[in-house]
């Protein structure tokens, strides 16, 4: 399973770096990024999680 920000919709409101700090990372200029090519299977729940929590819909994980 792998996790994608699109870039245009993200504003930084964070919600993905609290709820799964394992796979999301905030960058300098305070976006999201994906710190990992693969989500380790333990972290696929919360990688679901964050991705319907964020407010901009910004986050695709499958
Ligand atoms: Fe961006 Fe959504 Fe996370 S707006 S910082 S991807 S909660």
């Amino acid at each position: 399973m792998k996790a994608v920000v699109d870039e245009d919709r993200c504003r930084g409101h964070g919600v993905c770096c609290t709820l799964c700090p394992e796979v999301f990372d905030l960058s300098d200029d305070g976006y999201a990024v994906v710190r990992v090519l693969d989500i380790p299977p333990e972290s696929e729940q919360a990688a679901r999680g964050a991705a319907m929590s964020c407010p901009e819909r910004a986050i695709t994980v499958g």
